[in-house]
């Protein structure tokens, strides 16, 4: 008898609260054995009782979750962002989750902006280092409110964690395939090192060491700057990515809308071996929260992502074609060319996956 994995959702806020729910929907439709608890860490619980992440929170949930599938984090209630800041990027931090993989699929070519590009020329995936960079809020504001005022966000970089992030890139590209079954065969760094000498050096000839050990693939690199116009003038030619922090988020947005909008976008922000955390790309997008109109496909693959990291393959399989089947019929949400609402593009997705 197998035994069933244990996940812990927390749906956080805005529309987060309403596409986990469509993604829970269709884990139990593909009939995946799992148990599930859910956790109310959000604004609203932050504006109640000033509790962002209870005592003992992100041990708990290490010991005693399998994976975490999580909505979204912002609300205008909270400004400074703070809850989300301790959420998120607290679960990425200090449960080390230090690969961000972040998949970049076309579904159905109508998705795509650009013109003639087909699902087989879009499949890629990043790989965002997710622990370090401009993120770990190290700085300080001095003569805050002067004229003098000066301000500064600290880039970190440790060899370590540059390390990791680049061999889980290539390993990545070596454990797998695309969509239609061909190898991955390419890694290629994008950083700025022509202007962010120290930390981009660092990547740099880290990025070549790992590269040697593994012969069988091409090492690559672009500036960010010039990715950023490959992108979208031929997605054609990536494979992996590998980036720091900030980079990989920006990137990613912007992969986003090849694939047909936020609403699409799905990843794992992983440490193998770990308990690791399941999230769609897409913020709480506070304008479209609350009207059933949010698009809930970037929840529904990012579960599939999880279940196929628990080792559920064929249930994740299942959700997949469900998914592509609704996007090619058009039983989904208007922001990809349906007329159903949330709950209703749930449901599809949820009984065509059984
Ligand atoms: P956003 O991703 O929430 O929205 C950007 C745009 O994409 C909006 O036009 C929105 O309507 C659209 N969109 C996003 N998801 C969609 C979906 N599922 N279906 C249809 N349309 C969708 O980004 P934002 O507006 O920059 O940020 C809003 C809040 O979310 C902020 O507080 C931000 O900090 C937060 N945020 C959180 C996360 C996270 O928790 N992982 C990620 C990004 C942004
Ligand atoms: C994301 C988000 C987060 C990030 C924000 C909410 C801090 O944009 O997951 O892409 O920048 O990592
Ligand atoms: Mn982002």
């Amino acid at each position: 008898m197998s035994q069933k994995k244990r996940i812990a959702i927390i749906p956080g806020d805005g529309i987060g609260r309403e596409v986990i729910p469509e993604a829970v929907k269709v884990i139990t439709a593909s009939g995946a054995a799992v148990e599930i608890a859910t956790f109310d860490w959000s604004a609203e619980r932050f504006l109640a009782d000033a509790v962002t992440v209870p005592p003992d929170g992100f041990a708990m949930l290490g010991r005693e979750f399998d994976a975490i599938l999580v909505g979204a984090f912002g609300d205008p209630r909270v400004p400074s962002n703070i809850h989300a800041k301790e959420i998120l990027l607290g679960m990425r931090f200090k449960m080390d989750l230090y690969a961000n993989v972040r998949p970049v699929r076309l579904l159905d070519a109508s998705l795509c902006p650009l013109k003639g590009i087909e699902p087989k020329d879009i499949d890629f995936v990043v790989i965002r280092e997710n622990t370090e960079g401009v993120y770990v809020d190290a700085g300080g504001i001095f003569k805050q409110g002067t004229v003098d005022e000066v301000a500064i966000q600290e880039d970190i970089n440790t060899r370590k964690g540059v390390e990791r992030a680049v061999r889980y890139a290539f390993d990545y590209c070596e454990r797998h395939h695309k969509q239609d079954g061909s190898p991955r065969k390419r890694v290629l760094l994008c950083d700025k090192s022509n202007a962010m000498t120290y930390s981009g050096g660092l990547w740099q000839r880290v990025f070549k060491e790992v590269a040697r050990e593994y012969p069988q693939i091409t090492a690559e690199h672009m500036y960010v700057d010039a990715l950023c116009m490959q992108m979208v003038r031929d997605p054609r030619q990536f494979d992996v990515i590998v980036t720091n922090n900030m980079f990989g988020d920006i990137i990613t947005d912007l992969a986003a809308g090849l694939q047909g909008g936020l609403g699409m976008a799905a990843s794992g922000n992983i440490h193998p071996g770990k308990t690791s955390m399941f999230e769609p790309v897409h913020g709480s997008a506070p304008p479209i929260a609350g009207k059933n109109v949010a698009n809930p496909v970037g929840a529904i693959l990012t579960a599939a992502m999880m279940l196929a990291h628990l080792g559920m393959v064929m249930e994740a399989g299942k959700i997949e074609a469900s998914v592509l089947e609704a996007v090619r019929q058009k039983k989904t949400t208007q922001d990809i060319g349906g007329v159903l609402g949330t709950r209703e593009a749930g449901d599809w997705v949820a009984e065509h996956c059984g």
